[in-house]
């Protein structure tokens, strides 16, 4: 199989240019335009069952000292075709950004991140080395959950002071999909339950413990789901297609910290230590047990999940998202006085067609407080909160995160005054461009739609943050 991604280098060119070209617009009275360009991840094949769990390193991603305002994905067909949850469910999508050293060549494009040539260029925190790192991710809640950054906020990237010398930025893609077609459980293959993989030992040869009934570690790449007898389907290629939204760099931008709260985080932290496990404060992943008629009368059959975190800078939140996964009901982010930082809630599909798959979370809602109305404190107690329905059913691999961001200041009143002003250009709803190629005697069609997605108001956008 040919990696489109090499092969097809020219063909993304093109779709980049014709999406910038769509995209780009004056979207800042000071003169920040608004850049916009939509990328394929490398292709990743799924047939009924099947699993796919792959880090393709050195991505496509805007390059230059830039601020990224949103960042949007979702799973196509080859046909530019948006695949609904209910097909290949989207466990999560991952970017997350490193310093590559350049005397050394990247070989292969997917290996997972541990050589020495490459340093992890992290977001701020809090948990343990090697545990939540990205800069942006979603789940299944990707398609209707909002990402983009207000103005005069962005997340700074590229910025050359910040980069070691004889290294350069770059960007690392995780996909992780689990094709659903067929599944004899299909809830049960999203929740990643061993018996229905068929795993008792995790991917690098360990035995799981006994009590480890699902989750990430028995559902890694190439993992198989159990599939109705007889059940027939086709192997296909997909995509993460993605869109980023940026601006050139300047100085009246202010950049925002990224932080990622985990609700199984015990705050321990081993030295020097990376990786899971609960003596290592973040796990990311908990079980819910369904309740009994005991217990129904207790807390009305919910799961609620509290931990203490411990901010480490002060600033004013910009945004907030939670990410939950089926079975979730709203997670909050309570400052040191019980005050709350943010409140998200899911939104759970009730249709068939991409974007409102019944029964999953199709998105989740976001925090936009008015900037300096919220400030948290470094050294301040927050306490997070993740709540899930008991009702008549288990959940495994289940997640609490928060992402938030947070800026150190807000624009001061003379520049308020002359605050960068929006100008709506409402260009909803056009399409662009099909690109078909052919390459190696293959012909692969690659229709790809660019939907322009200008502000259309925060319940209409999109994603960014998770596991
Ligand atoms: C499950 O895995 C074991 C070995 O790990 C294998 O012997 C057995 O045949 C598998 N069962 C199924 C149903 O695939
Ligand atoms: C971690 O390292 C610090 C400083 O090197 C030391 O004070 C502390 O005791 C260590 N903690 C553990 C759990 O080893
Ligand atoms: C969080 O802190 C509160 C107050 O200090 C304490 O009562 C509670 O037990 C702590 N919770 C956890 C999960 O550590
Ligand atoms: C979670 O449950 C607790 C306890 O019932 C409740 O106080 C809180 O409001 C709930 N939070 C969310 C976001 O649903
Ligand atoms: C949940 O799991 C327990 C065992 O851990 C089992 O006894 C119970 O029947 C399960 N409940 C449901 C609704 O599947």
């Amino acid at each position: 199989m040919v990696h489109c991604f090499r092969a097809c280098l020219p063909l993304f060119a093109i779709l980049i240019l014709a999406s910038n070209l769509s995209y780009t617009r004056a979207s800042m009275k000071g003169g920040h335009k608004i850049k916009s360009a939509t990328f394929l991840s490398p292709k990743f094949v799924l047939g009924p069952g099947s699993v796919e769990n792959r880090f393709y390193r050195n991505v496509d991603f805007p390059k230059g000292h830039i601020g990224i305002k949103s960042f949007n994905a979702e799973v196509i067909d080859d046909t530019g075709n948006p695949v609904p949850l209910h097909e290949t469910y989207l466990h999560h999508w991952l970017v997350s950004r490193y310093y590559q050293r350049l005397d050394v060549v990247e070989t292969n494009h997917e290996q997972k991140f541990k050589e020495s040539d490459r340093i992890s260029a992290r977001n701020s925190g809090i948990c343990q080395k090697g545990i939540l790192n990205q800069y942006f991710g979603l789940g299944s809640e990707t398609r209707k959950t909002a990402t983009h950054i207000p103005d005069p906020y962005a997340i700074e990237i590229g910025n050359p002071a910040e980069i070691p010398v004889g290294y350069e930025e770059r960007w690392l893609l995780n996909v992780h999909a689990i094709d659903t077609r067929g599944a004899e459980d299909r809830l049960g293959c999203t929740e990643c339950r061993c018996d229905l993989y068929n795993i008792t030992v995790s991917e690098w040869g360990h035995p799981l413990r006994p009590d480890y009934k699902g989750g990430l570690l028995c559902c890694y790449d190439h993992t198989q789901c159990k599939v109705k007898q007889g059940f027939q389907g086709t192997r296909r290629s997909l995509y993460l297609r993605y869109t980023v939204e940026w601006v050139e760099w300047d100085s009246d931008i202010i950049p925002v910290k990224i932080f990622i709260f985990d609700v199984t985080d015990t705050g321990k932290r081993l030295n020097g230590s990376t990786g899971f496990g609960p003596e290592n404060g973040c796990q990311v992943e908990y079980e819910i047990k369904s309740c009994s008629s005991t217990d129904t009368a207790v807390n009305g059959c919910v799961d609620v999940k509290r931990t203490n975190l411990t901010m480490t800078t002060t600033g004013y939140l910009i945004y907030g998202v939670a990410h939950q996964h089926t079975g979730g009901i709203g997670s909050t982010l309570y400052g040191k006085d019980g005050r709350v930082i943010c409140a998200s809630l899911p939104t759970y599909g009730e249709g068939k067609e991409a974007g409102n798959e019944a029964g999953y979370i199709v998105g989740m809602s976001t925090c936009y407080p008015e900037p300096g109305s919220i400030q948290i404190t470094a050294g301040e107690k927050l306490v997070l909160e993740s709540n899930y329905s008991r009702d008549h059913q288990n959940h495994t691999g289940v997640m609490g995160l928060f992402y938030i961001l947070v800026a150190d200041r807000t624009p001061n009143p003379t520049s308020l005054l002359q605050a960068p002003i929006h100008m709506h250009v409402n260009t909803k709803g056009s399409t662009y461009a099909v690109a078909i190629i052919a390459l190696f005697g293959m012909a692969i069609a690659v229709a790809v739609s660019v939907h322009s997605r200008l502000k259309k108001g925060k319940e209409e956008g999109y994603q960014p943050m998770l596991a």
